[in-house]
Order: structure tokens, then C-alpha cells, then sequence
């Protein structure tokens, strides 16, 4: 069956959540997948509906020698990289107060630091591509702070959302189009611990999926630079 859109997407943190629904979305509108995760074998390839194959290949957010061995793997077999789906995270609380500095460094070297990697080995191609799109998945803490113990992550995602907007200046003449997603609780392992508070639900990885999916799916002279994704009403941003 001739598929309705082919291009070349790769996806950090495929294996689980919200990579995972990500990966099933774009497997379904044709796309051709390079998905990359820390444990390669922990990605489920029967359950991913991809018309093509899949390519998956280990990458560590914080070792950029697997950024630039992945990006060439995914160049080796596709021979283009199209869209770059920036989505493994961690969130471990790191307050105002708090001593904990080496956690600190953990979200800023996975959440800010990893993203901009894969971006400096992407870059080229994305470039080349003429319509590369990244989509980076940020958080609705990239945009606002709604207390003190979580001042770790939410900086790491202040600054992945600059790097979105930076990238939206350095690609934007080369066809590149950056969008940030920015979702509030999604259901996943990252926030199973946390119960929604009253009024509001978790997002499902899929409507998020959705939302990737949609600015994807935009040409060059319709670009969205942010998607904030709410299932309660917010008034704070
Ligand atoms: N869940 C939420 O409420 C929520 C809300 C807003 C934004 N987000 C963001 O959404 C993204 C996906 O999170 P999720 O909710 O799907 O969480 P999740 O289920 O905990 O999945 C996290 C993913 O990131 C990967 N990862 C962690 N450290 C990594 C590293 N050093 N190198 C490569 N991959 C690494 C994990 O791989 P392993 O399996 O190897 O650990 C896993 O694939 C994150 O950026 C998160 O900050 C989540």
C-alpha cells in the first residue's frame, strides 16, 4: 500500500510513554521510523504498526558519540533524516532547598543538554531536508513554576524550550520548523507516583501523540512554534 507520508523520523526515548505513542502515531500516517532508547532490546518493533521497518539503534542522552553513531545509522539506511522527535526525559525532585546538585545535573544534562546533542548531529541533514522538522517534547514546567520543590526540572525545560526557539532562528531559512509541545500530567511512569490534583486528569501519551502528529503534518508557511496541551484550565501563562 503506498504510504501517505514517508518521510524520515527519529524518536529518542521510543521504548515507553510518550516516545512510544509517538512512534505508534507516526508508524500509522506511514512515516519511516528511527527510534533510539538507552536499551535497544526494550523496544517492542511487533508492536509498532510500521509499513517499514523500523531502525533502532542505542542512544544515551548524555553521551553524544551515540547521537552522532545513531544519526549516521539512520542516514546509512534511510538516506535522509526529516523530522527529529526530541522526547526522552527525566523529572526527579530537586528543590529550592535542596543539596541535591548531582539530580540537578542529571536533568540538565538529559533534558537540555541531550536535545541540543542530537540537534548539533542532526542539524545538517534537517537543513538539507528542506522541510526538517524537530518536535521537542518540553512540559507546561518549561512555562510556568507552580511551586518550589521542583525547581530541577522545571529549568531543565525552561531551557529545552529555548533551545526550540533557538533552532526556530537557526533553521528557519533552510525550511526548518521547531515546535515545543508542552503538556501538563501525561499518564505515564514519569508521574505514576503523582495523583492528579482535584479538577484535573492526566493526558493520555496519545492526545500527545496527537499534537506531534499535527504540527508534523503542517507545511513551512504554517509554522507552531508551541502547543500547550491543558486537561484543566490554566490562566498563569
Ligand atoms: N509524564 C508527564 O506528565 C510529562 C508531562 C510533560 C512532559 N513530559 C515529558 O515527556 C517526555 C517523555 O516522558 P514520559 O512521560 O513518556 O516518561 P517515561 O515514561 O518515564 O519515559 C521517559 C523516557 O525517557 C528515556 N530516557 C530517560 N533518560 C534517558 C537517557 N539518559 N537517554 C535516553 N533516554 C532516556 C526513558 O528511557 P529508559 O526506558 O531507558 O529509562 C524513556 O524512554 C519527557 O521529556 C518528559 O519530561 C512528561
Amino acid at each position: 500500500m503506498l504510504q501517505a507520508d514517508q518521510r524520515v523520523v527519529m524518536i529518542t526515548g521510543a521504548n515507553r510513554g510518550i516516545g512510544l505513542a509517538i512512534a505508534n502515531n507516526l508508524a500509522q500516517a506511514g512515516f519511516r521510523l528511527s527510534l533510539g532508547a538507552r536499551d535497544p532490546s526494550t523496544i517492542d518493533t511487533s508492536s509498532i504498526a510500521s509499513a517499514i521497518s523500523p531502525l533502532v539503534h542505542a542512544y544515551d542522552a548524555t553521551d553524544k558519540q551515540t547521537a552522532d553513531s545513531w544519526t549516521q545509522a539512520t542516514l546509512d539506511q534511510f538516506g535522509a533524516i526529516d523530522a527529529v522527535v526530541l522526547n526522552a526525559g527525566v523529572m526527579v525532585p530537586v528543590g529550592v532547598s535542596s543539596e541535591n546538585e548531582a539530580d540537578m545535573d542529571l536533568m540538565w544534562n538529559v533534558n537540555f543538554k541531550g536535545p541540543w546533542r542530537l540537534l548539533r548531529a542532526t542539524l545538517p541533514a534537517l537543513k538539507s531536508s528542506g522541510h526538517g522538522r524537530v518536535i521537542n517534547v518540553v512540559s507546561l514546567s518549561g512555562k510556568r513554576v507552580m511551586g518550589s520543590g521542583n525547581l530541577g526540572y522545571c529549568a531543565s525545560k525552561f531551557a529545552a524550550l529555548s533551545l526550540t526557539h533557538a533552532l526556530r532562528h537557526e533553521g528557519w531559512g533552510d525550511g526548518l520548523r521547531a515546535t515545543a509541545i508542552c503538556p501538563g500530567l501525561v499518564d505515564t511512569d514519569m508521574v505514576s507516583h503523582v495523583t492528579a490534583p482535584e479538577g484535573e486528569f492526566k493526558i493520555t501519551p496519545e492526545a500527545v501523540a496527537a499534537s506531534a502528529a499535527y504540527a508534523l503534518a503542517l507545511p513551512n508557511d504554517a509554522s507552531v512554534a508551541e502547543i500547550l496541551v491543558n486537561s484543566r484550565l490554566e490562566s498563569t501563562f
